[in-house]
């Protein structure tokens, strides 16, 4: 099948690691990238030209290398700003990742603003990141928690969403990508009915971002939270865009160097946005490597990239089908992105994930850090692959050849 007029082949020469056996005569064929994005070797390099020759402090210096390494690290925050189509790169935060990101809002403006009897509005679908946060200030603070129901068919029943809005919550906090289902959920939709309800919207991007275009001004959300790890960038750092009249409002996360304009022996006065959340010496590398590979996606183009895994998707999820015992949760590939989550017989997922790898196939087993939404659909795990710009139909065919090799050997 011809998934489209990409050049996969050449994609693939951009990442080195795609080369390697896992076992001798045995090669790598990863279809784990929900859990972590392989790298090309544009961001590798550019992290390591930093170490090697521009290596110092940021916003602290004024000799050559703190001015080029300040120099760098803003440059990258524009450019995920641009990525994501910010108004204004003082709107992206830099934070460790999307659980960071998540957290921070939950821990400024959810203190300022909620209090005992406010609702936040969830969903089923949500990964731990974007339940915990909010379950500890459920706890701490008596706020309510609702969830917007997942239907059998993976989706989000708007219906109930209608409902509960009627509730008047704060906040509206949903993925747009779930990591399990692979549900794209329809965000313009569920910000444009939250704001009417006059509630506060946040989105998990974390799988949206590196899967699909986005842009935080045609959607209006309040916050989005992602990380760079997912989008072929290094782990260690990811972002959180506001809207700055939020952002401005807000108290800062973690107090310490830079986040500060002046300090007294018992007050300090924070420092304008994006500083007032960056405590501490960054993760300036990181940063630089973040940079890098936003460049590096934007140039293939978001929309080429969707319609690439869209292809893979809807091989692997045909292939997949044909196996008798495989069930997939989630919806049709038209409404979800690149994500296959399975059961197989009674097998467990973690057996199936085990005998995949000794072919090479990298899946993921587990709740996926999405225990509720498995609860919902009445197994505690699954087998879970994953699919980016560098996938292949011949990587697909390894894994259901694989997969035909378990039933072979739990028959
Ligand atoms: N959230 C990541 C996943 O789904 C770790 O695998």
């Amino acid at each position: 099948m011809a998934v489209s007029a990409f050049d996969v082949q050449r994609i693939r020469t951009d990442f080195p690691i795609l080369n390697r056996e896992v076992r001798p005569g045995i090669l790598l064929a990863y279809l784990d990238s929900t859990a972590t994005a392989q790298k090309p070797a544009v961001v590798v390099e550019a992290m390591d030209a930093f170490y090697q020759k521009y290596n110092a402090n940021i916003h602290r210096g004024i000799h050559t290398l703190a001015e080029e390494a300040t120099t760098a690290y803003e440059d990258a925050r524009q450019k995920v700003a641009a990525f994501i189509n910010a108004a204004n790169a003082a709107e992206v935060i830099f934070t460790r990742n999307t659980t960071e990101s998540i957290n921070l809002v939950a821990y400024t403006w959810a203190r300022q603003n909620l209090n005992s009897g406010d609702l936040v509005l969830l969903t089923e679908m949500e990964h731990h990141s974007n339940l915990i946060p909010w379950q500890i200030l459920a706890a701490e603070r008596d706020v309510r928690l609702e969830f917007v129901p997942v239907t059998e068919d993976g989706l989000l029943d708007l219906g109930v969403y209608r409902q509960l809005l009627g509730l008047s919550p704060k906040l509206v906090s949903f993925t747009q990508m779930s990591n399990v289902l692979g549900t794209v959920t329809p965000a313009v939709e569920i910000i444009r009915l939250a704001h009417d309800a006059g509630a506060v919207t946040l989105v998990d991007g974390a799988q949206s971002v590196p899967h699909l275009p986005v842009d935080v001004q045609a959607l209006d959300v309040d916050f989005l939270a992602f990380s760079a790890h997912k989008m072929c960038g290094p782990t260690g750092i990811g972002a959180l865009y506001g809207k700055r009249r939020l952002l401005e409002s807000m108290p800062p996360f973690m107090g310490g160097g830079d986040m500060i304009k002046t300090v007294h022996l018992r007050s300090f006065v924070p420092n304008a946005i994006p500083h007032k959340f960056e405590a501490g010496t960054p993760a300036i590398a990181q940063a630089v490597g973040f940079g890098a590979a936003v460049d590096y996606l934007a140039r293939i183009g978001m929309q080429t990239i969707k319609e690439h895994e869209h292809a893979i998707t809807t091989y692997a999820l045909e292939r997949l089908e044909e196996i008798p015992g495989v069930r997939v949760i989630g919806p049709s590939c038209d409404l979800k992105g690149g994500v296959a989550a399975f059961t197989l017989d009674e097998i467990h997922p973690h057996d199936v994930a085990q005998i995949l790898d000794t072919y090479g196939v990298a899946v993921r087993a587990g709740h996926h850090c999405a225990q509720p939404l498995h609860e919902k659909f009445g197994i505690t795990a699954t087998s879970r692959a994953s699919f980016y710009l560098y996938n292949t139909t011949e990587e697909v065919d390894r894994m259901i050849d694989a997969v035909y090799k378990v039933k072979e050997m739990f028959a």
